[in-house]
């Protein structure tokens, strides 16, 4: 098994919060899906919601370049390429575990097109590292996502990957309508 990207608390916390806005349009979404590890526990929690899919991104490429905001005191950690695996093995692991198929995009998220996207969204897990990459991800989920949906964002508090909490912190200046908890590594926004 691939090393896990996401604590299990914080996927125990990811899985309740999703929970709570399955009773809401839309479907589920998860940019930067990696090797699907997280994307299969989404899956079992909406197993029972037969009017929802679950969309997967990622470049399948690795990790994109960093920006000037992603660099911290101690250097460049993440290198571009980090992170590669193929998309097989996302939906492999699906299979295996007789999850219904997600739909999985192979694209960088800036590449995404509107037909590449559910037209509504109630929750979003936005796992991109990267200022960019999370930037990006914000832009595509907001006009999509209901009133009362939920954003949830890795990384805020690593200090390895500033960009994370520097993209959410620019996001909620702009876009008063949403409120924003922490949990463990997790901003957790919630649009009002
Ligand atoms: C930390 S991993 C995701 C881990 C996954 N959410 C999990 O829980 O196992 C970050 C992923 O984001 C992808 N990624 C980062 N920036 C991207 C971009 N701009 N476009 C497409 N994929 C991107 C990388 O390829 C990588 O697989």
């Amino acid at each position: 098994m691939k090393d896990l990207q996401i604590s299990t608390r914080e996927t125990d916390i990811i899985i309740e919060e999703l929970k709570n806005t399955l009773s809401l349009d839309g479907d589920v979404v998860e940019f930067g899906c990696y090797a699907g590890d997280t994307s299969v526990l989404l899956a079992e929690a909406m197993k029972t919601q037969h009017d929802k899919w679950l969309w997967l991104y990622d470049s399948f490429e690795g990790l994109p370049e960093k920006t000037a905001e992603d660099n911290t005191a101690a250097g460049w950690r993440f290198k571009k390429g980090e992170l590669k695996v193929d998309a097989e093995t996302v939906a492999h692991k699906f299979r295996k575990l007789q999850l219904p198929d997600p739909v999985i995009k192979k694209a960088w998220f800036q590449d995404l097109e509107d037909g590449d996207l559910p037209s509504q969204i109630c929750f979003a897990l936005l796992d991109g590292d990267f200022y960019a990459s999370i930037k990006t991800s914000f832009a595509l989920v907001d006009p999509r996502l209901e009133i009362g949906g939920i954003v949830i964002v890795h990384d805020y508090r690593n200090p390895e990957l500033p960009g994370s909490a520097k993209a959410v912190n620019e996001f909620l200046e702009a876009h008063p309508n949403y409120q924003m908890r922490l949990s463990s590594g997790l901003a957790i926004l919630q649009k009002y």
